[in-house]
């Protein structure tokens, strides 16, 4: 059910809002669950419950939300160490690697990721799986020159391959111009390997393999809500 889901979302973004501290520089993740721990601090913010955080936007889309509603915003060039970044995730593996980019933001987010000090995932509990690939194909974002190419070699890796497209049907763009090949490997019996092989293919600029990247795991569902350090 779309509202129970969307609660759940909801209160698994705000909890995670409770670990950010006055003067911190936060991270803010993409999607439909990120979306509301940005509003709670803007909430936060100009009720003046919290004061000087900066926020690291993943997206233009995350940009352009959290300019809206006043939260203050930076860049990794004036801050290139983010203390706490708040974000959701399509697919999470017992031992909190992720599977991220069906909002397409995949690069930034792993970026911001990889500035970040504290990792907070937040998700509901559908997105738990016991293995990754279960659920959700990964998400390959590939530069157009070439990515015909790019297929192939993923299919010869055992993806079935989806080009992904916009709601009108083109091809999908990702912030920086290129193209996403949502790749369904079926459950992925070791991460790491197929991550190596990724990151080893020249035109392959980003997947949504997230291994040893969240700290915390936030998880909001019928049983209510928890929280888990990795
Ligand atoms: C964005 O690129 C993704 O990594 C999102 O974090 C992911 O798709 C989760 O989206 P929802 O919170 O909308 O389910």
């Amino acid at each position: 059910d779309e509202s129970v889901s969307t609660s759940f979302k909801r209160a698994a973004a705000e909890r995670a809002v409770d670990f950010i501290q006055p003067g911190m520089v936060v991270g803010l993740g993409t999607g439909s669950t990120a979306a509301y721990a940005v509003r709670r601090l803007a909430a936060l913010l100009s009720a003046g419950t919290l004061k000087d955080v900066v926020g690291v936007p993943t997206s233009r889309a995350t940009e352009a939300l959290a300019a809206s509603l006043g939260v203050p915003l930076t860049t990794l060039d004036v801050h290139p160490v983010v203390d706490l970044t708040i974000d959701g995730a399509d697919e999470v593996a017992p031992d909190l690697s992720l599977i991220k980019g069906g909002g397409g933001a995949l690069l930034r987010e792993k970026v911001v990721a990889q500035a970040s000090r504290r990792e907070i995932i937040v998700v509901d509990a559908p997105k738990l799986s016991p293995r990754l690939g279960t659920k959700w194909p990964v998400p390959v974002e590939v530069l157009p020159f070439g990515w015909r190419s790019q297929a192939l070699f993923l299919e010869s890796l055992g993806a079935r391959v989806v080009p992904r497209l916009a709601l009108d049907g083109a091809p999908y763009h990702t912030d920086q111009g290129n193209v996403v090949l949502d790749c369904d490997f079926g459950p992925i019996g070791d991460p790491a390997a197929l991550a190596a092989k990724l990151e080893s293919r020249a035109g392959v600029m980003a997947h949504g393999l997230f291994l040893n990247l969240a700290t915390d795991l936030v998880v909001a569902g019928p049983e209510g809500l928890t929280h888990r350090v990795r």
